[in-house]
């Protein structure tokens, strides 16, 4: 088919907290050189994206926070928005769902279908929390997972093994909030009935995109259809999301994937009164980029809902990348394993592209990968700086030296095979480029564009300009053939900002200016053309384009990292709820790693004593830090805690804890903690003090 429009999507980011960068691999990076492919290609694209701002894990979030959902949405979105600019993430929008556009369009989505009588009702006994007072659907509760034995399975998946699940079949079942035994309460909810789209998905997708779908895509699908499927709810219990309505639907909001794929909808309303065109004409191509948890959703049910629904294109492609791992171990939020985005930008100033380089070449486009700063740096040393960069900055230097600072002519008829070669290779350059991008081969078609300036090194060094000799009887001859080989190399490097402009736009915004050529010159289908400088035309002086990344820079990330580490290990003995990050949230709480042996040496070291909590208050600026005073014996003493999420100050007045007496002190909040109290850590998260038994004289050494 001829398409006539892309509208191309990218998974709406949950609001609960900020990007890292395998969400930068996974999904937006792809999506933003698809985008600026089609773009350069004149199509008519329109690339939308949003804050998904409903769902569990924002409400748990908040809870957690001691906020509102609403000020936990605002924090991410903004804070999120501005990670996606600083990458050159080029979105025509980026809008969210807590906008009233969104609630209008979800809803009315939900009552089409609703009046055309697509919903089954149903009352069943759902799981309540008591204590809480509500419902427990999803992530608020955890329990063992009846497939893989993991204790900490959600309510609707179990991260471990994969499986979706439903509350009701997870063994010892507690909420996720309260920790408490959950009780039955019957509640009315409405289903859509995805076992009547069966046939359909089947013929669709099994009989249809199987050969033009990743096979990772494919694979889940199939196996999704294959054991049959069921009606899933499509509304909950809850007060915050879109409010279902029906008059008889009182404290129940849609489910937050029933709302959040219409997000692409309503983005793309708030973008252009054409919005239709975008949606419901044949001739526009529809791609959804993800990552790989988002495959169902987007290939099975969002489908089904659009097709229920009537008159809108179904997605031509869902892209799917796997995951990226950090330094060797999956990105875990609650450990704060990540490399965060908007840390990225403040730490790498105008380093975007290297970034954006670093995780196109090692994209997870096939299977899990990892991302090492080591990685990132010889990446970039030995690619970027001494392939493409050191290819550009070569040349110009050259140009200026040999050639007056002007572009050379040709002198055409003096070209050799070599000459011609590497005029041949720049044009087939483009077609493999294009090879890839069209069939989502990102990671290759960098390859290509790198192999290409690699290419132009090695013409660059075979023809060594600089070498000829101007003696009176050669000076001629050869300053025609520095004309030539120079030219080869600007009209080379003109098709390389092209070629690179897709994957690192903020290198190719470079090299316009540096040739002082419009931006109009990116335009694809200039690429494998031989006069994009014109003879005789002045240029500028080279910008550098990429630097080297140094050894204390890896050092200092590798470190930071490491910190992170140690520093949510120990905020997470102080919290309870488990974490509710989108992608890959970990269980609540991993099984603690075995530490080597001591000696009896080692242990001796410390100096373990009882205390008794005196006071205990809030610390100002700091949701988890409670400030205790403990009587030891002989001295008071102040202990900085992080458990301020776990218990209130008042409940703990009067108990008694174990404290690491002789920790060296340190500041908190500008407060002087001297040592720490132990806390037991359940398997669900909770934390329990670790007391002596029976009342102990404040300050008893444990031994
Ligand atoms: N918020 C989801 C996640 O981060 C993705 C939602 S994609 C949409 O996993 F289609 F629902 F918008
Ligand atoms: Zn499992």
């Amino acid at each position: 088919m001829d398409y006539k429009r892309y509208l191309i999507t990218a998974a709406l980011p949950y609001a609960n907290g900020p990007v890292h960068i395998g969400h930068l691999a996974g999904c937006y990076l792809p999506a933003d050189i698809y985008s600026r492919y089609q773009r350069a290609r004149k199509k008519d694209v329109k690339f939308v994206c949003g804050s998904d701002e409903h769902g569990v894990p924002i409400t748990i979030r908040a809870m957690k926070e001691g906020t509102t959902p609403q000020d936990v949405v605002d924090k991410y979105h903004a804070v999120i928005k501005d990670s996606f600019e600083g990458m050159g993430i080029s979105f025509d929008i980026y809008s969210r769902t807590s906008n009233q556009i969104h609630h209008e369009t979800s809803q009315a989505f939900f009552t089409k279908l609703y009046n055309d009588g697509v919903f089954e009702v149903r009352e069943s006994e759902q799981y309540y929390d008591e204590a809480k007072d509500m419902f427990l659907a999803d992530r608020y509760i955890v329990g063992t997972c009846p497939v893989c034995g993991n204790e900490n399975a959600y309510g609707d998946q179990c991260e471990k093994c994969g499986s979706s699940l439903s509350p009701e079949q997870l063994i010892n079942p507690r909420s996720a909030l309260s920790s408490a035994v959950p009780v039955k309460r019957k509640t009315k909810h409405w289903y859509f009935p995805l076992n009547k789209y069966e046939p359909w998905l089947h013929e669709w997708i099994v009989a249809g995109k199987k050969d033009e779908w990743k096979p990772n895509v494919y694979g889940q699908c199939k196996s999704w259809i294959d054991s049959g499927l069921h009606p899933r709810a499509m509304t909950r219990d809850s007060n915050w999301g879109v409010s279902v309505p029906l008059p008889d639907a009182k404290g129940k909001v849609l489910y937050v994937w029933f709302d959040a794929p219409i997000g692409y909808i309503s983005a793309t309303k708030e973008l252009t009164a054409q919005w239709s065109d975008y949606w419901c004409k044949e001739d526009t191509r529809l791609v959804h980029f993800i990552g790989k948890d988002n495959i169902v959703f987007h290939c099975i049910i969002f489908p089904a809902m659009l097709k229920a629904h009537g008159g809108f294109v179904l997605p031509d492609n869902v892209p799917a990348n796997e995951f990226l791992n950090i330094e060797g171990e999956k990105v875990s939020t609650s450990r704060n394993w990540a490399v965060w985005v908007d840390e990225y930008i403040k730490d790498f100033p105008d380093q975007q592209d290297t970034l954006r380089y670093v995780l196109c070449a090692n994209a997870p486009e096939t299977k899990d990968n990892d991302f090492t700063w080591k990685d990132f740096q010889d990446r970039t040393n030995n690619e970027l700086v001494s392939v493409f960069g050191n290819f550009v900055n070569r040349t110009f230097v050259l140009m200026h030296k040999l050639c007056g600072g002007r572009v050379p002519p040709v002198h055409n008829g003096l070209l050799t095979d070599a000459d011609k070669a590497m005029a041949d290779e720049i044009v087939l350059a483009r077609q493999k480029i294009e090879n890839c991008l069209d069939n989502y081969k990102f990671r290759d078609g960098l390859y290509e564009v790198i192999d290409l300036a690699r290419k132009g090194n090695k013409y660059l060094q075979d023809n060594a300009p600089w070498s000829l000799s101007k003696t009176p009887e050669l000076q001629v001859e050869n300053q025609k053939r520095i004309d030539i080989c120079l030219h080869v190399c600007l009209q080379l490097t003109a098709n390389l900002a092209i070629y690179v402009n897709p994957f690192m736009p903020f290198t190719s915004a470079k090299m316009i200016r540096m040739m002082k050529v419009v931006e109009r010159m990116l335009e694809w289908e200039n690429g494998g053309r031989m006069d994009l400088l014109k003879v005789n035309y002045p240029l500028r002086a080279p910008e550098l384009l990429f630097r080297k990344i140094e050894d204390t820079e890896v050092a200092a990330q590798v470190e930071k990292l490491k910190n992170n580490l140690k520093n949510a290990s120990q905020v997470k003995m102080e919290n309870n709820t488990p974490s509710p990050e989108s992608t890959t949230a970990p269980a609540p709480a991993e099984a603690p790693a075995k530490k080597a042996e001591i000696s009896i040496d080692d242990f001796s070291k410390m100096d373990l004593r009882v205390g008794t909590i005196l006071k205990a208050e809030k610390v100002e600026k700091a949701d988890k830090l409670l400030k205790l005073e403990l009587d030891m014996g002989d001295e008071t003493r102040t202990v900085v805690s992080g458990i301020a999420l776990h218990f209130k100050p008042e409940e703990i007045i009067g108990k008694q804890v174990t404290v690491v007496a002789n920790l060296a002190p340190r500041k908190m909040k500008g407060i002087e903690s001297r040592g720490m109290i132990l806390m037991a850590q359940n398997p669900d998260g909770r934390l329990i003090f670790v007391s002596p038994l029976d009342m102990a004289a404040p300050g008893s050494e444990v031994r």
